[in-house]
C-alpha cells in the first residue's frame, strides 16, 4: 500500500486518535456476539501501546443516528477489550466535551481509553467540521483502522484529516494489501454472492460491481426488490420501492456485459419473522399474501451450490436470509459451507456473514475474511474508500 502505516510515525509520548470499528453484534441483553472487529484491531492497539502512545479509541456502534441509546453504549466493547488485552480501557460516557479532554490530559503513556459511540453525535454522520475539530483536538495524531467504515465519508473517518496528519492502521493495511492482491486478477468463474439487509445502499454497490464479476447469485432482504422489479407478489416482505427501476437497469447493464444475476426459484417464507415462525417453502411464483421471504429455499440452495462449485473466486456479502433465527438460517449455512469447500479464492465480508462463518467453525477455510462488508464490496468495484483517500501517501 502506497499509505503511510503507525510504522511510519513517531507515535512515543504523542495522543493518537484510533478510528477503529466495533461495530460489532451485540444480542439483547447487550453481550457481544462477535468479537472479530475487536481482535482485528489488536495489532495497530498492541503497536501503539508497546511504542509508548496515548491510545484514545474510537468507534460507532449501531445506527443511533445522532441520539444517545442506552443499548448502543460501547462500555461493553471496552470491557471485552481490557479483558484481551488484559490491560485498562477506560470507557469515557462521551465523545467530546470537557470531561474528555480532562480524561485524555490525565493520561500516560501506553494507557488506554475508549470514547463513546461517535453516532450519539449528529456531526459524526454529517461530517460536521465542527464535531470533526473537537475530536481532533484531543489528539496530535491521527489512525484509520476502521477498514469496515471506511466508505463512509464521516467525520471520525475524513473529517478530522483536515486537522491532524493521518496514517492507516495494521488491519487497514492488511485489508487493503489483501483484497488488492486477491482480486486485482481473479481466476474465473468470479462470482459475488450478495444477500444482507442494507438493501438500497447494496443494491448501488451490485451496480457497481458488476462488470468485474461474471455471476451474481442474489439471497437475502435484496430478493423481494429483485421479485417485485420483475413483477412479482412478495407478501408483506420490505422491498425498497425508489429502487424497483434500479433492478431493471441492473438486469439490463448485467445483460450488456454478459454477467449472470441469479435470483432464487424457492423461497422460505413465514407470517412473522419471530424465534417459534412457522417456516414454509413455496416457489417464488407464489408467495402467500401475508407472509414475508426469511431465506432461500432448497432448490434455490442446490442451484446456487452448484454454480459456485464451478467458481474460482467468489465474494461473499450479507447472509441469505434472517439467520438469527434457527428455521430462516439454512440458505446461509449451506452457502458458508460451500464455500469452505471450494478450491477456489474466497473473500467474505459484513458483520453477520462473519459471524456466521465463525459460528460454524470454518473461517479458516476461507482465503481472507473481512472486516468490512459494504467497505470490502466498494472496495472490489474499484472505488477508492474516502477513509483511505485522506491518509498520507509514502515518501
Ligand atoms: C458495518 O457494519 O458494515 C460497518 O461498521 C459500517 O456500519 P454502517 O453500515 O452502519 O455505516
Ligand atoms: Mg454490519
Amino acid at each position: 500500500m502506497q499509505k503511510k502505516t503507525v510504522r511510519d510515525a513517531d507515535v512515543a509520548g504523542k495522543r493518537v486518535l484510533v478510528r477503529v470499528d466495533f461495530n460489532v453484534p451485540m444480542d439483547r441483553n447487550v453481550e457481544i456476539e462477535d468479537d472479530t472487529r475487536i481482535r482485528a484491531c489488536l495489532p495497530t492497539i498492541m503497536y501503539l501501546v508497546d511504542h509508548k502512545a496515548r491510545v484514545i479509541l474510537c468507534s460507532h456502534l449501531g445506527r443511533p443516528h445522532g441520539r444517545v441509546d442506552e443499548h448502543l453504549r460501547l462500555g461493553p466493547v471496552a470491557r471485552r477489550l481490557s479483558e484481551i488485552v488484559q490491560r485498562p480501557v477506560d470507557a469515557l460516557q462521551e465523545a467530546i466535551g470537557p470531561g474528555v479532554v480532562r480524561a485524555v490530559s490525565e493520561m500516560q503513556d501506553g494507557e488506554l481509553v475508549l470514547l463513546e459511540n461517535l453516532r450519539f453525535y449528529p456531526g459524526e454522520e454529517e461530517n460536521d467540521p465542527g464535531f470533526a475539530r473537537e475530536l481532533s483536538g484531543l489528539a496530535d495524531l491521527f489512525v484509520n483502522d476502521a477498514f469496515g467504515v471506511s466508505h463512509r465519508a464521516h467525520a471520525s473517518v475524513v473529517g478530522v484529516a483536515a486537522y491532524l496528519p493521518c496514517v492507516a492502521g495494521l488491519l487497514v493495511e492488511k485489508e487493503i494489501g489483501q483484497l488488492s492482491h486477491l482480486l486485482e486478477d481473479p481466476a474465473r468463474p468470479f462470482a459475488a454472492v450478495m444477500g444482507g439487509a442494507k438493501v438500497g445502499e447494496k443494491i448501488g454497490i451490485l451496480e457497481n460491481i458488476l462488470p468485474e464479476v461474471d455471476l451474481v447469485l442474489i439471497g437475502g432482504g435484496m430478493v423481494a426488490t429483485f421479485f417485485k422489479g420483475r413483477g412479482l407478489g412478495v407478501g408483506i416482505s420490505p422491498v425498497e420501492p425508489d429502487k424497483r427501476e434500479l433492478v431493471g437497469t441492473i438486469m439490463h447493464k448485467a445483460e450488456g456485459l454478459g454477467v449472470r444475476v441469479l435470483l432464487p426459484e424457492d423461497v422460505v417464507v413465514a407470517e412473522k419473522l419471530e424465534a417459534g415462525a412457522t417456516a414454509r417453502v413455496v416457489s417464488a411464483e407464489q408467495i402467500p399474501a401475508d407472509c414475508r421471504i426469511a431465506d432461500i429455499g432448497p432448490l434455490t440452495i442446490s442451484a446456487y451450490t452448484k454454480e459456485l462449485k464451478k467458481c474460482r473466486t467468489v465474494v461473499w456479502n450479507g447472509p441469505m436470509g434472517v439467520v438469527e433465527i434457527p428455521q430462516f438460517s439454512e440458505g446461509t449455512t449451506s452457502i458458508a459451507t460451500v464455500l469452505a469447500s471450494l478450491n477456489a479464492t474466497t473473500v467474505i465480508g459484513g458483520g453477520s456473514t462473519v459471524e456466521a462463518v465463525t459460528q460454524l467453525g470454518i473461517a479458516g477455510r476461507i482465503t481472507h475474511v473481512s472486516t468490512g462488508g459494504g467497505a470490502s464490496l466498494r472496495f472490489l468495484s474499484g472505488k477508492i474508500l474516502p477513509g483511505i483517500a485522506v491518509l498520507a501517501d509514502k515518501e
